[in-house]
């Protein structure tokens, strides 16, 4: 009875800090998905994806309950606050990884905890339930990036340099201080706001991947994993390993995925959401296959040359649109009898109980995912044969310049098959079949979807 009399929050001052923190979680993930392509280390690119997601959800739910409080979803687009924008400019043009794990959990992160908290503290509970509810799927998600966050600060700035980015870190607190915190309830009765650093210079998109030295040869294609997976007289143990291949590898489409949502404007907000989901579930399709060779006591980065020449090409060759036309003619590709169902069909075969359990989820992963394209891309077309065949076309243009890359000392295309097998064998304690020790068939002449390439680049 005593909480339910608390005096609370009006609907106007509920409203008007529902509309901060949406705008919070928009800037959130714009910052991850605008740096993470770019980034090089593993753990940030896959913590960027997660992140993004989380935030694209809770603006999402943050939408929906606004538009629940007499207030039709306007406005939504409007910048609150200057001093916000200004604070979220400074973080996403951040020059360097530490600054901007710093600026994102040691700074957004635990102020835009605190809002919610406080929130929480000073609503009424009967009275603005809804808000309540997603007040507290918000602070469980926010903890647990706070709590990545921290630990990501820890190993990632050491006290030397941290102390290097004081005078900027000052200028964040400055910008929040002049907002009145995330939620204005701070707000002092100086208004003068902090001049800012760099958010001066104009900010522009890298769409060019970057990997850390766990990919050490990064144009390497010298494995066809299709050829192997799809010839039947190889049997399913190693063609599990190519399988745990193929799914690390899809780091890629969170690299890709990331240019189309960053570089695609104006399209209504569930098309954003609904992308970085899928953007997600690709990150998690590359952890699958890390946890696979990790179970079998494979140290991936030494044994498995994992590329960016998919992303890098697509990125740097193509158009928002003709990067997601290429995504939905792969994908709606995965979905007949080659597809998904026989990887996992292959990974049951294999008895080893990871593969099967990875591809069962993966394929249910890929026909959302083939939905999610019908929803945003098949839109765009007269009919669907239309959208296949420009995607098609698109990928034909693609050069993947094997030949160059291996003249310019880019890579040698080194077939490091053989020896990813032996270990493996090791492991699994038989003898390496020679038919399998020898498979040799590259990327040079055959496509992931097993369409002959006629030129030679
Ligand atoms: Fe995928
Ligand atoms: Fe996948
Ligand atoms: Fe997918």
């Amino acid at each position: 009875m005593k909480e339910a009399q608390k005096p609370g929050l009006s609907i106007e001052e509920c409203v008007h800090r529902l509309k901060r923190y949406h705008y919070a979680f928009k800037r959130l993930h714009q910052i991850f998905l605008d740096r993470l392509t770019a980034e090089p280390l593993y753990e940030l690119k896959m913590a960027f994806s997660l992140h993004a997601h989380i935030c694209a959800e809770h603006t999402t739910a943050l939408r929906k309950r606004v538009g629940e409080m007499r207030e039709p979803p306007l406005g939504l687009e409007a910048v609150p606050d200057q001093n916000l924008q200004w604070f979220f400019d400074e973080i996403l043009n951040a020059p360097t990884t530490e600054e901007l794990v710093l600026g994102l959990y040691a700074k957004a992160v635990p102020a835009l905890k605190k809002a919610f908290e406080r929130h929480l503290d000073q609503t009424n509970f009967l009275a603005d339930h809804p808000t309540v509810r997603l007040c507290r799927f918000a602070l469980l998600e926010l903890g647990e990036m706070a709590t990545f966050g921290t630990e990501a600060v820890e190993s990632l700035v050491d006290s030397a340099r941290k102390k290097s980015f004081e005078p900027w870190l000052q200028i964040l607190d400055e910008l929040l201080a002049a907002a009145g915190g995330l939620d204005r309830v701070d707000l002092a009765t100086t208004n003068g706001s902090a001049p800012g650093k760099y958010r001066l210079t104009p900010h522009s998109y890298q769409r060019t991947p970057a990997r850390d030295k766990r990919f050490p040869d990064p144009f390497n294609m010298a494995v066809n994993a299709e050829v192997f997976l799809y010839e039947p007289k190889f049997p399913p143990l190693p063609k599990t390993l190519m399988m745990f291949y193929k799914r690390l590898r899809e780091i890629d489409v969170p690299e890709m995925m990331a240019s189309i949502i960053t570089e695609t404007k104006d399209k209504p907000w569930d098309y954003y959401r609904d992308m970085t989901r899928q953007l997600w579930d690709e990150a998690r399709h590359a952890m699958m296959g890390e946890v696979g060779f990790e179970y079998l006591g494979i140290d991936w980065p030494s044994k498995v040359m994992i590329n960016h020449t998919w992303s890098l090409a697509l990125n740097t060759q193509l158009k928002p649109i003709e990067r997601h036309a290429v995504l939905y003619f792969i994908e709606q590709g995965l979905m007949p009898k080659t597809g998904k169902r026989f990887e996992w069909e292959v990974g049951l075969a294999s008895h080893n109980p990871l593969s099967a359990l990875f591809q069962d989820y993966d394929w249910a992963d890929e026909v959302l995912h083939a939905r999610i394209g019908r929803d945003w891309y098949l839109k765009e077309f007269k009919n669907p044969q239309e959208a296949v065949k420009y995607g098609d076309e698109c990928w034909s243009r693609v050069l993947m310049n094997w030949e160059t890359w291996r003249q310019q000392g880019l890579t040698q295309h080194r077939n490091w098959w053989p020896e990813l097998y032996r270990t493996a064998c090791t492991h699994w304690g038989i003898e390496p079949e020679p038919e399998v020790l020898a498979y040799s068939t590259s990327y040079q002449t055959v496509r992931a979807d097993l369409k002959e390439l006629t030129g030679s680049a």
